[in-house]
């Protein structure tokens, strides 16, 4: 049986100090409207922080990141309306929902907050009962989201490592995931495949947790053997992250990495456009950053070398030539020498 996302979720995610409620900081010049929230929210469990002026809020928002924001709007002026950008814009508190206190907000002031990223209102007088099961259900949202921002950045710290192992690829996830972004954007594939590329680049090796250090980082020339097990990679990356919602659509990237034009690529064999478009895009990538940075057999090529080496292998039919030519011609808008997240070459 399949178990629910909420039935191992909350015990989980649980927050040490919330007593299961979550941690809600109320902004609002009223000092009685704060005073009434802050006794209303803690005896239902809550952790309840206030500010009376924007200032005050962001000092409480960066020392202790909510899991709801409750906004007055009518905060000094439109100080309220100016708090929604500032909370967006920062990434420990753009996912916090903020829910407004509206008083007598008019049709277009909601409208500015709802465009602005609020959450939710919540109409003077309150309705004690509701504002509780309402901020219960947007904690809840709020712990997904931290869930999920936690899943994701340890599969990126975890992509980083497989670089760390071998000092000559350190920072080669990144540099793919740069330019298959870079050739993406090139030749205008819609902001989600680019999205795609961007995650697709950073996890592209990820298989390689599951080849050997022998084998991976092995000096010499690799027996057939070895070769085979390098070249199990893409399949053990697939696999990886077959299970992963917000990644899977990025298998294919992985999966095809090492596809080639003509067929003689693996681990299908696929030729030509029956390559997914975003490996192919990827391959280029992967390869022009394989050639522009060091290997301990020969030092890193420059970019016209590398393009040299890429355009002899386009001839033998290795690349798909329509994305090697926009490559090359997205390549100029870079300075020579550029690393992508790194120092010059
Ligand atoms: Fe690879
Ligand atoms: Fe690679």
């Amino acid at each position: 049986m399949e178990a629910r996302p909420q039935d191992d979720f909350e015990p989980r995610f649980d927050r040490a100090g919330t007593a299961g409620g979550g941690r809600i900081l109320v902004i609002d010049d009223d000092e009685e409207v704060r005073y009434l929230l802050r006794y209303l929210l803690t005896h239902e469990g809550f952790d309840v922080d206030d500010a009376a002026t924007r200032e005050e809020a962001f000092d409480r928002l960066t020392a202790n990141v909510p899991d709801v924001v409750l906004l007055d709007l009518h905060l000094s002026g439109r100080a309220g309306h100016e708090a929604i950008p500032m909370l967006r814009s920062d990434p420990r508190t753009r996912f916090v929902p903020v829910v407004m206190i509206t008083g007598g907000a008019t049709r277009k002031d909601k409208l500015d907050a709802i465009a602005a990223g609020v959450t939710d209102f919540l109409a003077k007088p309150f309705d004690g009962e509701e504002l509780v099961a309402r901020i219960r259900n947007l904690v809840r949202l709020k712990r997904y989201t931290d869930a999920f921002e936690e899943a994701q950045a340890v599969i990126i710290a975890l992509a980083a490592t497989i670089d760390a192992r071998d000092p000559y690829t350190a920072g080669h996830s990144e540099r793919v995931s740069y330019y298959a972004e870079l050739l993406g954007r090139a030749i205008g594939v819609s902001a989600e495949d680019q999205r795609l590329l961007h995650f697709g680049g950073l996890f592209h090796d990820i298989g390689k947790i599951a080849i050997r250090d022998s084998v991976l980082l092995k000096p010499g020339k690799l027996t057939p053997e070895e070769f085979k097990e390098i070249q199990r990679h893409p399949v053990a990356g697939r696999d990886l992250l077959k299970d992963m919602r917000t990644l899977d659509a990025a298998i294919p990237i992985v999966y095809h990495h090492h596809e080639r034009y003509d067929g003689s690529g693996y681990p299908e064999g696929l030729k030509g456009d029956s390559i997914p478009l975003l490996a192919r895009i990827a391959s280029v990538a992967d390869v022009y950053d394989a050639l522009t940075t060091s290997r301990p057999y020969r030092a890193a090529m420059t970019r016209h070398e590398a393009l040299e080496v890429m355009e002899a292998e386009r001839k033998k039919g290795w690349w798909d030539p329509e994305l090697f030519d926009e490559f090359r011609a997205a390549l100029e808008s870079l300075p020579e020498g550029f690393l992508p997240g790194g120092e010059e070459a």
